[in-house]
């Protein structure tokens, strides 16, 4: 099964449909709260902040689609309101935590120099895969995701 069929058939039920968004909307929520969790607790810039309000935007705006569909629940982030809710959960948190453990062994750093660094490369590591992995021009998506 292709991306184009999947999302196709995702978006065909308004009830899955709103499980997907809700799902988007807590991974951005988790990043927005992960950058925040990697701040240093004085030295923060405006990059970081500029960051994780972006982050937390996109939750928002995610969450907000949710109120054009004809749909129940997805109220919060429970189980019951995600698509594959335990691999969406851990996808963040895995890849922050094999790429903490990469940094920690190669150049030795702790505390917030860690989490810093790991903040840039968990960082780096989505905005190249989402540059690379596919490209989305031929999708059309659906009309409730114009703003
Ligand atoms: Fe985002």
């Amino acid at each position: 099964m292709n991306l184009e069929s999947t999302i196709n058939q995702i978006v065909a039920n308004d009830q899955t449909h709103a499980k997907w968004l809700n799902t988007l909307s807590m991974m951005e929520n988790s990043g927005a709260r992960k950058i925040s969790a990697s701040e240093h607790p004085t030295k923060v810039n405006l990059i970081i902040l500029k960051h994780a309000a972006e982050e937390a935007r996109h939750a928002f705006y995610l969450k907000k689609q949710l109120s054009k569909l004809n749909h129940t629940g997805c109220e919060d982030y429970t189980y019951k309101n995600l698509l594959a809710p335990v691999q969406s959960y851990q996808y963040l948190h895995r890849l922050d935590t094999h790429l903490s453990r990469y940094i920690q062994e190669k150049l030795n750093l702790s505390g917030y120099e860690l989490r810093y660094a790991a903040y840039l490369l968990v960082t780096y590591a989505i905005e190249v895969r989402a540059d690379s992995s596919v490209s989305y021009t031929h999708l059309t998506l659906p009309t409730i995701y114009s703003v």
